[in-house]
């Protein structure tokens, strides 16, 4: 299965249940700001989630497409406000919402995404019960970073669950809800999305040591910049390289200086797949196997 040409076809369903959100927004200028950030298109990886978990309990993909909207926007709230944060100005290749529009308007776009995500997720009220909960951890990963929280592998994966897991959790959770699946089949699928996410979110971690602003349509060495705690560069101060050292490096030497921390996170996020996938044991669709080589693709992605 080629993953990417799978992202591409989830993608559309979830496309196609964008555009009546947003008639009706005033005034124009906000109109402007939440248009902008759901027209510029992610990975879509969230929505795919959403959807194999549907097919992998005996459900369709299309009936999870208006879930698979609702954890979309809710991701799209959370990249506004978290480049508010992270100060970034460039996202999916294209300025950030604060850049173009102010951090007033941009945070005013967060609410709206949000709002929206939970109309749709009014459908089925089960989802918003997990977008409430993917919310709070999400917020509570955020200030992690902001407060030095992170100072060790335990407490990274404390933070990379909350920040990114439980979004991921939330995605395969209501995409098995939604397709009929039993209790056990939705506690499953939110253990596989948890651990997912987290290996989700340590490549990302390796991807802004290694990758460039073109590929990943983001800065890169903004973990570095701004004092967050990626794994790798836990591990690497942890192995007494100094930041100010890391600082010096342009890319290339970045991820020499940094090259065995580099393999410790790729090893971790190896784990976390692993974790991931016991969680799959039960289920026997053709689905399951393309979940897994999500997973594959997630630890391995070079954007
Ligand atoms: C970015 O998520 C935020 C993180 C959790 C690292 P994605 O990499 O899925 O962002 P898009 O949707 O593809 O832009
Ligand atoms: C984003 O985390 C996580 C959320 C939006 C909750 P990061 O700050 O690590 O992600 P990028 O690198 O900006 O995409
Ligand atoms: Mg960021
Ligand atoms: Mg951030």
């Amino acid at each position: 299965m080629d993953i990417e040409q799978l992202l591409a076809e989830r993608a559309r369903l979830v496309d196609s249940e964008l555009p009546d959100l947003l008639q009706n927004i005033r005034p124009p200028e906000l109109a402007a700001a939440v248009t902008y950030a759901l027209g510029s298109r992610g990975k879509r990886i969230r929505p795919a989630l959403v959807t194999l978990s549907c097919e992998a309990v005996g459900g369709s993909a299309s009936q999870a497409s208006f879930a698979a909207a609702s954890i979309e926007l809710i991701h799209s709230s959370s990249l506004v406000l978290d480049d508010v944060i992270d100060k970034s100005e460039i996202r999916r290749g294209r300025s950030t919402i604060h850049k173009m529009w102010g951090t007033d308007m941009a945070l005013l776009t967060v609410q709206i995404l949000a709002a929206l995500s939970l109309k749709v997720a009014t459908k089925d009220p089960r989802i918003i019960y997990a977008i409430a909960d993917s919310l709070f951890y999400m917020g509570e990963g955020e200030a992690m970073e902001l407060v030095d929280y992170a100072k060790d592998k335990n407490s990274y994966l404390e933070l990379a669950f909350r920040k990114t897991g439980s979004l991921f959790g939330s995605a395969a959770e209501v995409g098995s809800m939604v397709g009929g699946g039993d209790e056990e089949q939705n506690r499953n699928l939110l253990e596989f999305g948890n651990h997912i996410g987290i290996a989700f979110q340590i490549r990302d971690d390796i991807l802004d040591c290694i990758s460039n602003e073109d590929d990943l349509g983001k800065p890169v060495k903004n973990d570095l910049f701004m004092g967050r705690p990626s794994i790798v560069l836990l591990d690497a101060i942890n192995s007494g390289i100094s930041i100010d050292r890391m600082m010096r490096c342009n890319n290339g030497e970045l991820m020499h200086l940094v090259a065995d921390s580099i393999d410790y996170a790729q090893e971790i996020a190896k784990d976390e797949l692993d974790l991931a996938k016991s969680h799959l044991g039960e289920l026997d669709s053709p689905a399951k196997k393309i979940l897994i080589e999500l997973g594959e693709y997630i630890i391995s992605r070079s954007k």
